[in-house]
């Protein structure tokens, strides 16, 4: 059996935060934010929702949108490093609203981990173990942000994204690369009680921290190989490609993978400028806004690649 991605459906909050937000919170500026990392605005969640609340509604958008049954569902897998608590998982809990009989898990992968939702659920699906799979990534990366860092506050976003992977005689996902570097784990991380990451003692501030030089170095570096070596393993080359999705941590990060590896600038499908950083939600947010803007059209071939805290990557090639 083969394991096709049949739809998509995303969801963001109402309430739009732009730049000028954090002028009065932090000492920075709209124009260091848009210069440095290319993010206009980005939506925060209100107190009372949760991401089970923005993956329940990406979801059901996903559902509407393309006519889908998802009585059937028998796998939900969710990225997110935002849970609304550690257990019951988000995964449980949608399992519980959609009514269905389905394993739940969640998954932690940080920015990686809608990449890495993506490779279960094609080998859950080929291996005949199941055969409908929801994969979520969902973040209110809003409410583990340190407001008081001006280097990570002005970055982060709440969004969703939303698959259906199904059972089909012939796949549209590709060969799949994932990978991590345990070693740079200090780099970026977010700690609910004090412990050591590579002998570091880490303060438990419940807060993203983020060395965000160090992060864009390996990001840009490390990503370029790994684009090159998913391209090997699905026998194509960057003219095959359509669009590319990156995780949308920074245009600048965007800019320089493409720059590195030759993949023109117009083929980048990023959510950064309108949605902020929204680590797992980013890769389908993008892909969204791609569908919604008459970019993507069916049959395009899409290099999805995410990256982040781990540190950890995750990618494919999907022909929508
Ligand atoms: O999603 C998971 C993966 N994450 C990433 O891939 C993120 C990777 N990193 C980044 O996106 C960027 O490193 C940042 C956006 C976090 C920072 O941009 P940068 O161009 O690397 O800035 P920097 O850290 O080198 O700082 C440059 C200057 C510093 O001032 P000095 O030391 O040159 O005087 C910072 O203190 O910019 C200062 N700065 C700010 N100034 C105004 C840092 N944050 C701000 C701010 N407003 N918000």
């Amino acid at each position: 059996m083969q394991a096709r991605l049949t739809a998509i459906g995303t969801y963001v909050p109402d309430r739009v935060i732009d730049n000028h937000y954090f002028e009065s919170i932090v000492e920075t500026s709209d124009e260091w934010i848009q210069s440095r990392t290319g993010i206009r605005e980005r939506r925060f969640a209100k107190p009372t929702e949760y991401v089970s609340d923005l993956a329940e509604q990406a979801i059901r958008n996903m559902a509407s949108n393309y006519d889908k049954d998802l009585s059937d569902v028998d796998y939900v897998i969710v990225a997110t490093v935002s849970h609304d608590h550690i257990m019951p998982s988000i995964a449980a809990i949608l399992q519980h609203r959609f009514d269905l009989k389905a394993s739940a898990i969640d998954i932690s992968a940080a920015c990686a981990g809608f990449g890495y939702g993506i490779t279960l659920a094609k080998a859950l699906i080929e291996s005949g173990m199941h055969r409908k799979i929801l994969v979520i990534g969902a973040e209110t990366l809003s409410k583990i942000t340190d407001f008081n860092d001006r280097t990570s506050c002005v970055l982060f976003g709440d969004g969703a994204g939303a698959v259906l992977i199904e059972a089909a005689e012939s796949s549209n996902i590709g060969a799949c690369i994932s990978g991590a570097e345990g070693s740079h784990g200090q780099d970026l991380y977010l700690s609910t009680h004090s412990t050591m990451i590579n002998g570091e003692l880490i303060s438990a501030s419940g807060k993203i921290y983020q060395n965000g030089r160090k992060v864009f170095k390996w990001a840009v570096s490390r990503m370029s190989e790994q684009i090159a070596l998913l391209l090997e393993k699905n026998d194509m080359t960057i003219d095959d490609i359509d669009w590319f999705i990156p995780h949308s941590a920074n245009m600048r990060i965007i800019e320089a993978i493409c720059k590195t590896t030759g993949i023109p600038l117009e083929k980048a499908l990023e959510s950064i400028s309108v949605y902020g950083n929204t680590s797992s939600a980013s890769i389908p947010l993008a892909w969204d806004l791609g569908l919604q803007a008459g970019k993507v059209k069916k049959g395009d071939k899409l290099l999805v690649l995410g990256f982040g805290g781990g540190l950890a990557y995750a990618g494919t090639i999907i022909e929508w």
